[in-house]
């Protein structure tokens, strides 16, 4: 597990976008596991940047985002597909047809989560899952006590989660209980994860995240156990983490 401690939000979003265009220009046909949340906004701001100015070409990705609300319709300004569409999907040259966020509208949602699980297989497995962090230690929608390795399903959202949230809506009511979401298990299975987080409130799951015991109540520290793991953090959410976390070296032949 490598982590990454940048001087500002910016660094850290550039660091993140950076690592995904790379992996989108060695493998024009890339699946991109994508997240939602304030987070990765600048990682999207970047990548779209990078698709204006540098050519950056999507016409061959294919995405699979992370979760999404149930019950929220698709032209929901809070819905996940909406903040896709927002955020990213609109300002690159994507096939809209190449994008999937699980559909909270589905009238069998347990079966439309089986099918998401088969989609992905069929895309080839996940080449890069970017994920936020809950201030609980959260990833998607895994709330703690979720199973570590469960697949994409319905979830509750804690309490927390939902006032987290509520900031987006008008009021509390209003903020959806539940939530489909990619399975801890699911997210393992992608051949690369890039963590990020800023701000001081995510310091405290940071710091378990990254060198607490792995455990099901903080669902990110299962990111201890992927083979190529990147936590991209600020100086503000690193700011609990008790060691130094010095680059590791990228210099993988020494002739
Ligand atoms: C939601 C999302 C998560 C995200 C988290 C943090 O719960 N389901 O994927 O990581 O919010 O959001 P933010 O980045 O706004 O702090």
């Amino acid at each position: 597990m490598e982590v990454l401690i940048k001087e500002s939000y910016e660094e850290m979003s550039k660091q993140a976008a950076e690592m995904i265009a790379d992996i989108v220009r060695r493998k024009p046909r890339a699946v991109l596991g994508l997240a939602t949340g304030s987070t990765p906004v600048g990682t999207y701001k970047e990548l779209i940047r990078l698709h204006k100015e540098e050519g950056l070409d999507f016409s061959k990705v294919t995405t699979f985002n992370l979760d999404e609300y149930v019950g929220l319709q698709h032209d929901h300004p809070q819905s996940y597909h909406y903040f896709m569409a927002e955020n990213l999907f609109n300002h690159i040259n994507i096939n809209p047809k190449n994008t999937h966020v699980p559909d909270g509208t589905a009238k069998d949602i347990p079966a439309f989560c089986q099918t998401y699980e088969e989609w992905i297989v069929k895309a080839g497995g996940l080449d890069v899952q970017l994920l936020g962090i809950g201030g609980n230690g959260h990833i998607a929608f895994n709330e703690p006590g979720s199973s570590l390795g469960s697949r994409t399903r319905v979830k509750t959202l804690d309490e927390k989660t939902r006032q987290d949230n509520a900031r987006f809506f008008k009021n509390m009511d209003e903020v959806p209980k539940y939530a489909i979401t990619m399975g801890i298990g699911t997210i393992m299975e992608a051949r690369q994860l890039i963590l990020l987080a800023n701000k001081e409130s995510k310091a405290a799951a940071i710091a378990q995240t990254c060198e607490g015991p792995v455990t099901a109540m903080v669902p990110a520290t299962i990111v201890q156990l992927h083979p190529k793991a990147t936590i991209i953090v600020d100086k503000a959410a690193g700011s609990k983490l008790s060691r130094e976390y010095p680059a590791e070296p990228h210099i993988l032949v020494v002739s």
